[in-house]
């Protein structure tokens, strides 16, 4: 393809308002080191454009690592009896969430598997005092719950809901979710956005029966659902899950989403994913330069940081709390960025009355 005709196919993809399929498959074929080169600075002056030259951080904490899902990629998954879970308690939250204070950090992820016990009020009481202490913004992510549960957090004071489809594809989905439904975890990610909820979701890349094809319907599916944040990261087997014998996600597969996600969303956070950190050497600060605004520091304290192995060799997991901060001021000097100390609230137009 020559290159004003690919120049041609990125200018199209990026003012379509439904773009279409074929176009973004025959962009994430793009193999062709000087195309992949116009396809990646192409992403980054969107992003240079749309959210600036700040980078964004999300503390994240994992406070539980139970799980009730079997998710076939997650080392999480109810079948591992080999992890040893826990719970940390509200004392030890509020502990890392006042550290990650200390350190400037003005959103908080609270984090866990899909676990049962994890009490409505309990977190409620959390959100609460951390919106008594501190002045930042909490994320959610703990997988699909009732209605009622997800008001209840709202009206305490959460403002942002992660929670990623994997795949958009329903067959794709349902095959590896063998237990779950597409069609609820759709109607969780609606009612999260009815509630006031900042959505954040994405999807894993070179998950097993994924396609090209799939993956361009993923890419549609972020922007038909308009979501605030988008998380992008490649398939890292566990071997204590069904998928162990399956083939790591690329990398450059995975920029390669990252760079037309952030074309087609325009104005989306998209992080440099912890994921995308823990391949074969870090690939955050390509990611940070073919589209991605956001970095997700880890302030869970050992002992359990490590047993929240959702994958094996997740970076940092012997790394001191705060250790990351430090990191990712320099990996954002090297790039000629900065770290944004701002809360981060969505760019998206509907939130910015809200966020004043
Ligand atoms: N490889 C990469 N990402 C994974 N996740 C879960 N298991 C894996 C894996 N094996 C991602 C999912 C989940 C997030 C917390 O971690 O996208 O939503
Ligand atoms: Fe954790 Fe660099 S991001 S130590």
């Amino acid at each position: 393809m020559s290159m004003s005709n690919l120049e041609g196919l990125l200018i199209k993809i990026r003012d379509d308002v439904s773009p279409s399929k074929n176009d973004l498959e025959v962009l994430l074929s793009k193999e062709d080191k000087s195309e992949l080169k116009t396809i990646f600075s192409f992403a980054d002056k969107i992003r240079k454009e749309f959210c600036g030259d700040g980078i964004f951080l999300r503390g994240i904490i994992e406070f539980s690592n139970y799980c009730v899902r079997d998710c076939f990629y997650c080392g999480l998954n109810r079948g591992n009896f080999k992890l040893e879970r826990y719970r940390m308690g509200k004392d030890e939250v509020l502990s890392s969430v006042a550290f990650l204070a200390g350190n400037n950090i003005k959103t908080v992820v609270l984090q866990s598997g899909d676990d049962p016990n994890i009490d409505v009020a309990w977190l409620k009481d959390i959100i609460l005092e951390i919106k008594k202490r501190f002045s930042m913004a909490i994320t959610l992510s703990v997988g699909e719950r009732k209605f009622e549960d997800y008001k209840a957090w709202k009206e305490a004071g959460a403002d942002r809901y992660l929670l990623k489809i994997e795949t958009s594809g329903k067959r794709l989905y349902e095959s590896m979710h063998t237990d779950m439904s597409f069609d609820r975890r759709i109607k969780c990610l609606d009612a999260l956005r009815d509630l006031g909820y900042q959505v954040g979701s994405g999807n894993i890349i070179g998950l097993p029966g994924q396609t090209l094809k799939t993956i361009a319907e993923d890419i549609i599916f972020f922007k038909e659902k308009d979501f605030d944040m988008i998380g992008i990261g490649p398939f890292i087997p566990h071997d204590d899950s069904r998928f162990s014998r399956q083939k790591t996600g690329e990398a450059l597969l995975t920029l390669k989403v990252i760079a037309l996600t952030r074309i087609v969303t325009k104005n989306a956070h998209i992080p440099a994913t912890t994921a995308l950190g823990s391949l074969d050497k870090d690939y955050r600060s390509d990611g940070l330069t073919c589209g991605a605004n956001v970095l997700m520091p880890n302030f869970t304290p050992q002992p359990y940081r490590k047993l929240y192995e959702i994958y094996p060799g997740k970076r940092c997991v012997d790394e001191p709390v705060g250790a990351c901060n430090f990191c990712m001021g320099d990996m954002a000097k090297s790039l000629g960025r900065y770290i944004d100390y701002g809360r981060g609230d969505s760019l998206k137009e509907r939130k910015l009355s809200q966020n004043v």
